[in-house]
Protein backbone atom coordinates (compact mmCIF):
# COMPACT_ATOMS: atom_id res chain seq x y z
CA UNK A 1 0.00 0.00 0.00
CA UNK A 2 1.15 3.57 -0.42
CA UNK A 3 0.89 5.65 1.89
CA UNK A 4 -0.28 9.18 0.55
CA UNK A 5 -2.75 10.49 3.02
CA UNK A 6 -1.19 10.73 7.05
CA UNK A 7 -3.20 11.52 10.07
CA UNK A 8 -1.27 13.09 12.75
CA UNK A 9 -3.15 13.02 16.41
CA UNK A 10 -1.78 15.82 18.01
CA UNK A 11 -0.76 19.24 17.20
CA UNK A 12 2.08 19.93 20.09
CA UNK A 13 5.70 20.61 19.22
CA UNK A 14 6.08 16.91 17.60
CA UNK A 15 2.72 16.46 16.08
CA UNK A 16 2.93 19.78 14.46
CA UNK A 17 6.18 19.21 12.94
CA UNK A 18 5.60 15.63 11.97
CA UNK A 19 2.28 17.34 10.12
CA UNK A 20 4.29 19.83 8.43
CA UNK A 21 7.10 18.00 6.95
CA UNK A 22 4.59 14.99 5.46
CA UNK A 23 3.09 18.13 4.06
CA UNK A 24 6.18 19.64 2.42
CA UNK A 25 6.80 16.27 0.80
CA UNK A 26 3.52 16.58 -0.80
CA UNK A 27 1.61 14.25 1.22
CA UNK A 28 -2.07 15.02 2.50
CA UNK A 29 -2.34 15.55 6.26
CA UNK A 30 -5.32 15.14 8.63
CA UNK A 31 -4.04 17.38 11.78
CA UNK A 32 -6.23 16.20 14.94
CA UNK A 33 -5.97 17.61 18.23
CA UNK A 34 -8.52 17.39 21.10
CA UNK A 35 -9.25 21.47 21.35
CA UNK A 36 -9.80 24.07 18.35
CA UNK A 37 -7.14 26.47 20.44
CA UNK A 38 -4.64 23.57 20.39
CA UNK A 39 -4.81 22.91 16.83
CA UNK A 40 -4.80 26.49 15.86
CA UNK A 41 -1.36 27.49 18.07
CA UNK A 42 -0.18 23.76 16.08
CA UNK A 43 -0.98 25.29 12.56
CA UNK A 44 0.52 28.63 13.45
CA UNK A 45 4.03 26.68 15.01
CA UNK A 46 3.92 25.61 11.22
CA UNK A 47 2.97 28.71 9.74
CA UNK A 48 6.13 30.18 11.40
CA UNK A 49 8.64 27.50 10.97
CA UNK A 50 7.50 27.57 6.94
CA UNK A 51 7.80 31.62 7.00
CA UNK A 52 11.49 30.52 8.11
CA UNK A 53 12.41 28.85 4.85
CA UNK A 54 10.78 31.44 2.51
CA UNK A 55 12.87 34.05 4.43
CA UNK A 56 15.35 32.21 3.77
CA UNK A 57 14.66 30.97 0.33
CA UNK A 58 14.28 27.52 1.29
CA UNK A 59 10.78 27.68 -0.14
CA UNK A 60 8.68 30.20 -2.21
CA UNK A 61 5.68 31.90 -0.66
CA UNK A 62 3.22 29.87 -3.18
CA UNK A 63 4.99 26.93 -1.73
CA UNK A 64 4.14 27.64 1.98
CA UNK A 65 0.69 28.10 0.66
CA UNK A 66 0.35 24.61 -0.84
CA UNK A 67 1.78 23.10 1.92
CA UNK A 68 -0.53 24.98 3.88
CA UNK A 69 -3.24 23.67 2.15
CA UNK A 70 -2.58 20.56 2.33
CA UNK A 71 -3.22 20.35 5.76
CA UNK A 72 -6.76 19.21 7.04
CA UNK A 73 -7.21 20.53 10.92
CA UNK A 74 -9.91 18.86 13.04
CA UNK A 75 -11.06 18.02 16.38
CA UNK A 76 -13.07 15.38 15.31
CA UNK A 77 -11.12 12.20 15.91
CA UNK A 78 -13.43 10.12 13.20
CA UNK A 79 -11.95 12.27 10.29
CA UNK A 80 -9.27 10.32 10.13
CA UNK A 81 -10.25 7.30 8.74
CA UNK A 82 -9.48 8.04 5.23
CA UNK A 83 -5.62 8.04 6.39
CA UNK A 84 -2.93 5.34 5.17
CA UNK A 85 -1.16 5.63 8.49
CA UNK A 86 -1.52 7.14 11.95
CA UNK A 87 0.57 9.06 13.72
CA UNK A 88 0.55 9.65 17.44
CA UNK A 89 2.09 12.62 19.29
CA UNK A 90 -0.32 13.13 22.04
CA UNK A 91 1.06 13.32 25.61
CA UNK A 92 3.21 10.85 27.20
CA UNK A 93 0.80 9.16 29.46
CA UNK A 94 0.12 5.46 29.29
CA UNK A 95 -3.71 5.57 30.31
CA UNK A 96 -4.31 8.53 27.19
CA UNK A 97 -2.35 6.61 24.21
CA UNK A 98 -3.83 3.28 25.48
CA UNK A 99 -7.69 4.94 25.44
CA UNK A 100 -6.68 6.91 22.38
CA UNK A 101 -5.05 3.37 20.41
CA UNK A 102 -8.21 1.17 20.88
CA UNK A 103 -10.76 4.25 19.95
CA UNK A 104 -8.34 4.34 16.57
CA UNK A 105 -8.82 0.66 16.08
CA UNK A 106 -12.15 0.51 15.85
CA UNK A 107 -12.49 3.18 13.75
CA UNK A 108 -9.79 2.64 10.90
CA UNK A 109 -9.27 0.09 8.58
CA UNK A 110 -7.39 -2.98 9.63
CA UNK A 111 -4.54 -2.25 6.80
CA UNK A 112 -3.94 1.22 8.62
CA UNK A 113 -0.51 1.73 9.81
CA UNK A 114 0.14 2.64 13.50
CA UNK A 115 3.14 4.72 14.26
CA UNK A 116 3.59 6.24 18.35
CA UNK A 117 5.99 8.93 18.47
CA UNK A 118 6.80 7.46 21.70
CA UNK A 119 9.96 8.75 23.30
CA UNK A 120 9.27 5.90 26.27
CA UNK A 121 6.57 3.96 26.31
CA UNK A 122 6.93 0.17 25.55
CA UNK A 123 5.87 0.32 21.74
CA UNK A 124 4.90 -3.73 22.11
CA UNK A 125 2.38 -2.45 25.11
CA UNK A 126 0.81 -0.12 23.36
CA UNK A 127 0.44 -2.41 19.99
CA UNK A 128 -1.20 -4.80 22.57
CA UNK A 129 -4.01 -2.53 23.05
CA UNK A 130 -4.88 -3.05 19.61
CA UNK A 131 -6.11 -5.69 16.97
CA UNK A 132 -3.31 -4.99 14.84
CA UNK A 133 0.40 -5.88 16.81
CA UNK A 134 1.70 -6.52 13.75
CA UNK A 135 1.32 -3.22 12.45
CA UNK A 136 1.82 -1.19 14.92
CA UNK A 137 5.15 0.33 15.40
CA UNK A 138 7.12 3.41 17.06
CA UNK A 139 7.90 6.27 14.68
CA UNK A 140 10.07 8.66 16.93
CA UNK A 141 10.97 11.92 15.70
CA UNK A 142 13.38 14.56 16.82
CA UNK A 143 12.48 18.46 17.92
CA UNK A 144 13.00 20.38 15.73
CA UNK A 145 11.38 17.77 13.41
CA UNK A 146 11.40 20.38 10.44
CA UNK A 147 15.36 20.30 10.42
CA UNK A 148 15.94 16.93 12.87
CA UNK A 149 17.05 14.29 10.30
CA UNK A 150 16.70 11.60 12.24
CA UNK A 151 13.34 9.02 12.84
CA UNK A 152 14.02 5.85 14.99
CA UNK A 153 11.71 3.26 14.10
CA UNK A 154 11.10 1.00 17.23
CA UNK A 155 10.17 -2.26 16.25
CA UNK A 156 7.49 -3.82 18.79
CA UNK A 157 7.53 -8.00 19.32
CA UNK A 158 4.89 -8.25 17.19
CA UNK A 159 5.75 -5.58 14.35
CA UNK A 160 5.61 -7.31 11.11
CA UNK A 161 9.14 -6.90 8.80
CA UNK A 162 6.24 -5.65 6.19
CA UNK A 163 5.33 -2.94 8.44
CA UNK A 164 8.93 -2.12 9.36
CA UNK A 165 9.20 -1.88 5.52
CA UNK A 166 6.73 0.29 5.01
CA UNK A 167 7.40 2.86 7.93
CA UNK A 168 11.28 3.11 6.79
CA UNK A 169 10.30 4.08 3.14
CA UNK A 170 7.78 6.64 4.69
CA UNK A 171 10.41 8.24 6.56
CA UNK A 172 12.49 8.53 3.43
CA UNK A 173 9.85 9.93 1.81
CA UNK A 174 9.94 12.55 4.28
CA UNK A 175 13.42 13.40 3.63
CA UNK A 176 14.70 11.63 6.92
CA UNK A 177 17.26 8.54 7.53
CA UNK A 178 15.14 5.75 9.62
CA UNK A 179 17.25 4.08 11.83
CA UNK A 180 16.07 0.88 13.33
CA UNK A 181 15.34 -0.14 17.25
CA UNK A 182 14.60 -3.01 19.09
CA UNK A 183 11.69 -2.16 21.85
CA UNK A 184 13.93 -1.95 24.89
CA UNK A 185 13.31 0.86 27.58
CA UNK A 186 14.69 4.25 25.98
CA UNK A 187 15.27 2.77 22.25
CA UNK A 188 18.49 3.79 20.98
CA UNK A 189 18.45 7.34 21.32
CA UNK A 190 16.87 8.09 24.93
CA UNK A 191 18.68 5.30 26.34
CA UNK A 192 21.94 6.98 25.42
CA UNK A 193 20.81 11.06 25.63
CA UNK A 194 18.92 11.05 28.59
CA UNK A 195 21.22 9.24 31.16
CA UNK A 196 24.26 11.81 29.48
CA UNK A 197 21.70 14.68 30.60
CA UNK A 198 21.15 13.13 33.90
CA UNK A 199 24.77 12.93 34.22
CA UNK A 200 24.95 16.46 33.91
CA UNK A 201 22.98 17.32 36.28
CA UNK A 202 24.60 15.33 39.02
CA UNK A 203 27.96 17.55 37.95
CA UNK A 204 25.60 20.65 38.65
CA UNK A 205 24.65 18.96 42.01
CA UNK A 206 28.17 18.40 42.91
CA UNK A 207 29.29 21.36 42.34
CA UNK A 208 31.75 19.90 39.04
CA UNK A 209 31.08 22.97 37.10
CA UNK A 210 28.36 25.74 36.23
CA UNK A 211 25.57 24.64 33.76
CA UNK A 212 27.28 27.47 31.41
CA UNK A 213 30.59 25.73 32.26
CA UNK A 214 29.37 22.15 31.22
CA UNK A 215 27.61 23.10 28.31
CA UNK A 216 30.80 25.04 26.83
CA UNK A 217 32.55 21.97 27.44
CA UNK A 218 30.26 19.78 25.65
CA UNK A 219 29.82 22.29 22.70
CA UNK A 220 33.55 22.99 21.82
CA UNK A 221 34.97 20.08 23.32
CA UNK A 222 32.63 17.63 21.84
CA UNK A 223 30.94 19.73 18.89
CA UNK A 224 27.46 19.27 20.41
CA UNK A 225 25.07 21.74 19.08
CA UNK A 226 23.72 22.64 22.34
CA UNK A 227 25.08 21.69 25.66
CA UNK A 228 22.97 19.17 27.66
CA UNK A 229 21.29 21.42 30.14
CA UNK A 230 20.34 23.79 27.39
CA UNK A 231 19.50 20.43 25.55
CA UNK A 232 17.43 19.20 29.15
CA UNK A 233 15.69 22.81 29.20
CA UNK A 234 14.53 22.55 25.57
CA UNK A 235 13.55 18.55 25.77
CA UNK A 236 11.49 19.58 29.08
CA UNK A 237 12.77 18.34 32.91
CA UNK A 238 9.87 16.88 33.59
CA UNK A 239 10.34 14.70 30.13
CA UNK A 240 13.96 14.09 30.89
CA UNK A 241 12.94 12.94 34.80
CA UNK A 242 10.10 10.39 32.96
CA UNK A 243 12.40 9.23 30.71
CA UNK A 244 14.84 8.65 33.41
CA UNK A 245 12.46 6.86 35.54
CA UNK A 246 11.18 4.80 32.69
CA UNK A 247 15.06 3.28 32.19
CA UNK A 248 15.10 3.11 36.23
CA UNK A 249 11.92 0.86 36.15
CA UNK A 250 12.65 -0.86 33.07
CA UNK A 251 16.12 -2.28 33.76
CA UNK A 252 16.39 -1.74 37.92
CA UNK A 253 19.65 -1.09 37.45
CA UNK A 254 20.52 2.21 39.60
CA UNK A 255 22.96 3.57 36.92
CA UNK A 256 19.51 5.02 35.91
CA UNK A 257 18.64 6.68 38.78
CA UNK A 258 17.27 10.04 38.50
CA UNK A 259 19.38 12.88 40.22
CA UNK A 260 18.11 14.31 43.30
CA UNK A 261 18.09 17.61 41.49
CA UNK A 262 16.22 17.01 38.57
CA UNK A 263 13.21 15.40 40.70
CA UNK A 264 13.82 18.99 42.77
CA UNK A 265 13.72 21.21 39.64
CA UNK A 266 10.86 19.34 38.09
CA UNK A 267 9.12 19.53 41.88
CA UNK A 268 9.35 23.39 41.82
CA UNK A 269 8.25 23.78 38.30
CA UNK A 270 11.63 24.49 37.14
CA UNK A 271 10.56 22.91 33.47
CA UNK A 272 12.79 24.39 31.16
CA UNK A 273 12.53 26.90 28.38
CA UNK A 274 8.28 26.09 28.22
CA UNK A 275 8.02 26.76 32.15
CA UNK A 276 10.70 29.95 31.76
CA UNK A 277 12.95 28.59 34.36
CA UNK A 278 15.55 25.58 33.67
CA UNK A 279 19.11 25.52 34.41
CA UNK A 280 18.64 28.91 32.47
CA UNK A 281 16.09 31.70 32.46
CA UNK A 282 14.17 32.35 29.15
N1 LIG B 1 11.63 25.43 11.50
C1 LIG B 1 12.42 26.08 10.63
N2 LIG B 1 13.59 26.63 10.97
C2 LIG B 1 13.99 26.52 12.25
C3 LIG B 1 13.22 25.86 13.22
C4 LIG B 1 11.98 25.29 12.80
N3 LIG B 1 11.17 24.63 13.64
N4 LIG B 1 13.87 25.92 14.42
C5 LIG B 1 15.02 26.59 14.20
N5 LIG B 1 15.08 26.96 12.90
C6 LIG B 1 16.16 27.68 12.24
C7 LIG B 1 16.41 29.02 12.89
O1 LIG B 1 15.57 30.00 12.37
C8 LIG B 1 17.86 29.30 12.52
O2 LIG B 1 17.96 29.87 11.24
P1 LIG B 1 19.17 30.87 10.90
O3 LIG B 1 20.41 30.07 11.08
O4 LIG B 1 18.91 31.25 9.50
O5 LIG B 1 19.02 31.96 11.87
C9 LIG B 1 18.47 27.91 12.43
O6 LIG B 1 17.38 26.97 12.40
C10 LIG B 1 19.31 27.64 13.61
O7 LIG B 1 18.57 27.94 14.78
P2 LIG B 1 19.13 28.83 15.96
O8 LIG B 1 19.99 29.93 15.44
O9 LIG B 1 17.96 29.19 16.82
O10 LIG B 1 20.00 27.89 16.86
P3 LIG B 1 20.98 26.71 16.51
O11 LIG B 1 21.96 27.09 15.46
O12 LIG B 1 21.49 26.26 17.83
O13 LIG B 1 20.08 25.56 15.89
C11 LIG B 1 18.93 23.62 16.59
C12 LIG B 1 18.95 25.12 16.57
C13 LIG B 1 18.73 23.06 15.20
C14 LIG B 1 17.77 23.25 17.49
C15 LIG B 1 20.31 23.11 17.15
O14 LIG B 1 20.67 23.80 18.30
C16 LIG B 1 20.30 21.65 17.45
O15 LIG B 1 20.43 20.82 16.58
N6 LIG B 1 20.15 21.34 18.75
C17 LIG B 1 20.04 19.97 19.24
C18 LIG B 1 18.62 19.54 19.08
C19 LIG B 1 18.43 18.15 19.56
O16 LIG B 1 19.31 17.47 20.06
N7 LIG B 1 17.19 17.68 19.40
C20 LIG B 1 16.80 16.40 19.86
C21 LIG B 1 16.12 16.53 21.17
S1 LIG B 1 15.72 14.99 21.84
C22 LIG B 1 14.25 14.61 21.15
O17 LIG B 1 13.63 15.36 20.44
C23 LIG B 1 13.74 13.26 21.48
C24 LIG B 1 12.83 13.21 22.65
O18 LIG B 1 12.35 11.90 22.75
C25 LIG B 1 13.43 13.64 23.97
Amino acid sequence: MEIKKVAVIGAGTMGNGIAQVAAQTGMSVILQDIREDLVERGLKSIQNSLEKFVAKSVITADQKREILSRIFTTTNLEAVVKADIVIEAVTEAFEVKRTLWQTLDQLCRTDVIFASNTSSISITRLAAQTRRPDRFIGMHFFNPVPLMKLVEVVRGLATSTDTSAQVHALAKALGKTPVEANDFPGFISNRILIPMINESIFAVMEGVGSPEAIDAVMKLGMNHPMGPLALADFIGLDVCLSIMDVLYDGFNDPKYRPCPLLKKMVDAGYLGKKSGQGFYRY
